[in-house]
C-alpha cells in the first residue's frame, strides 16, 4: 500500500513536471532530448531507490502491526507445547502418591475453568475429618495453596512441581485451575479475563463447602501467574485476612518491561509497546498494596525474566508495603525460569516449608 502510494505520487510529480516543461516550450512539441533523458533517468533512479528501501520498510511496518494485533497470542501461549489445550489427564500422568480430583469452576461470564485439586494420598488417618478436637484443629491449620500458572502449558505439566510442593508441605491442598484459554478451560485469554478467573478461583477456595472455612489460604504465582496473583491480592485488600501469604516465583515487573527486555533500545518495539499494548500486568505499581507476607523465589540464571525484575519487586514491597515482617527473598543460583523445583529442590522445599510454617504459626498465635 505504502509503496504503491509513493510510486503513484512519484509518477504524478513526474508527469506534472513534463507538462511544465512542455508549457515552457510552446512552439516546440518536445523538450530538448538531453533534458528529457536526464529527467527520465533521475525518475527511474528514484523509483529504484523507493523499491529497494520501500519494500523492507513496508514489510517491517507490517511486522510491527502484526505484533501489536497478535499480542494476546504472544503473551498467552496456552497452545504451547502442542497438545496443551484439552489434554486428557490419564492415570499414567499422575504421580502415584498424589490424590488428584478434577474440578470445574464456572465464571460469571460463562467460561468453564477446568483444573485439579491435588493432595497427598492419605496413609493412615493423619488428615481425616473426625470430630475430636485435636484433629479438627489440625484440619483448620491445613494450608490451601492456589497455584497460578505461567503463560504456557496446562496444569497436568505441573504435577511434578505439585508433588515437590506437597513433599515440603504434606498437609496442604493445592488448587490448580487453568485460566481461560489454557488447558481444558474454555474461552480466550485476556488480561481482564484472567482477572475474573483469579477472582472466581479465590472465591471457590474460600467458600466452597469442600474446604473448612478456617483453613489458611496461600497464593502461588509463577511468571505470568505472579502478575495474576499480585493483581488479585491488590484488589482484595479487605479480604486479605484469609490469605496468609503470597509466593512469587520468577515473575516480571510489567509486560512493558518485558518488551524492553526482549527488544533492545535501538529497536522501535519498546516505543510501539508503550502506546499499543493492551496487556499490562503492572505488578511493580501494585505490589505495595499487598498486606500479606511474600516469599520471593528468584532464579539467578533465569533466561526469560531477568532476575532484576524480582529484585525490583522485592525492594518496592519491602520499603513500601509495611508488611516486610515474614517476607523474604530466596535466590537460586543454579536454576533457570522453570526448573527451581528440579535443580535446587532441597532449597526450594525448605523455603516453602519454612514460609508456610512461619505464617501459619503467626496466625495461630494471633487467635
Ligand atoms: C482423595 O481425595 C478425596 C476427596 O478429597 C477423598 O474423598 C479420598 O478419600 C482421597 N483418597 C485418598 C486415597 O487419599
Amino acid at each position: 500500500m505504502f509503496i504503491l502510494r509513493v510510486l503513484i505520487r512519484n509518477n504524478i510529480s513526474y508527469s506534472l513536471h513534463k507538462r511544465k516543461i512542455i508549457q515552457q516550450w510552446p512552439c516546440i512539441n518536445k523538450p530538448p532530448p538531453s533534458q528529457q533523458q536526464q529527467q527520465r533517468s533521475l525518475s527511474s533512479w528514484g523509483t529504484a531507490f523507493l523499491i529497494v528501501a520501500g519494500v523492507p520498510a513496508g514489510l517491517y511496518l507490517y511486522k510491527c502491526i502484526m505484533l501489536v494485533l497478535f499480542q494476546n497470542k504472544l503473551i498467552y501461549m496456552g497452545y504451547i507445547p502442542p497438545g496443551s489445550r484439552h489434554e486428557q489427564c490419564t492415570p499414567d500422568k499422575i504421580p502415584s502418591n498424589l490424590n488428584i480430583t478434577e474440578q470445574t469452576i464456572q465464571t460469571p461470564d460463562r467460561k468453564q475453568l477446568k483444573g485439579f485439586v491435588v493432595e497427598r494420598k492419605q496413609n493412615g488417618n493423619t488428615f481425616s475429618m473426625t470430630q475430636d478436637l485435636p484433629s479438627q484443629q489440625e484440619e483448620q491449620r491445613r494450608p490451601i495453596i492456589i497455584y497460578f500458572q505461567g503463560n504456557a502449558g496446562n496444569m497436568i505439566h505441573r504435577f511434578d512441581l505439585f508433588n515437590k510442593m506437597l513433599q515440603a508441605v504434606p498437609e496442604a491442598t493445592i488448587i490448580g485451575i487453568c485460566p481461560r484459554g489454557f488447558g481444558s478451560s474454555s474461552g480466550r485469554s485476556s488480561e481482564r479475563g484472567l482477572e475474573i478467573d483469579a477472582q472466581c478461583i479465590l472465591h471457590y477456595a474460600s467458600s466452597s463447602s469442600a474446604f473448612d472455612i478456617h483453613r489458611p489460604i496461600y497464593i502461588y504465582g509463577h511468571s505470568l501467574g505472579g502478575g495474576v496473583a499480585i493483581g488479585l491480592l491488590a484488589k482484595n485488600v479487605n479480604q486479605q485476612q484469609r490469605i496468609h501469604g503470597l509466593i512469587l516465583e520468577n515473575t516480571y515487573t510489567s509486560i512493558l518491561d518485558m518488551v524492553k527486555t526482549l527488544y533492545p533500545r535501538y529497536t522501535p518495539y519498546p516505543l510501539i509497546a508503550k502506546y499499543f499494548l493492551w496487556n499490562h500486568w503492572p505488578s511493580l505499581t501494585r505490589i505495595h498494596k499487598i498486606k500479606t507476607p511474600i516469599l520471593f523465589l528468584s532464579s539467578e540464571k533465569d533466561e526469560i525474566v531477568p532476575a532484576e525484575h524480582m529484585q525490583k519487586l522485592y525492594n518496592k514491597f519491602m520499603t513500601m508495603s509495611g508488611c516486610s515482617d515474614g517476607s523474604r527473598m530466596v535466590k537460586f543460583p543454579r536454576s533457570t525460569h522453570m526448573d527451581i523445583y528440579q535443580v535446587e529442590s532441597v532449597a526450594f522445599k525448605s523455603a516453602l516449608h519454612t514460609f508456610i510454617n512461619d505464617n501459619n504459626n503467626k496466625v495461630i498465635d494471633k487467635q
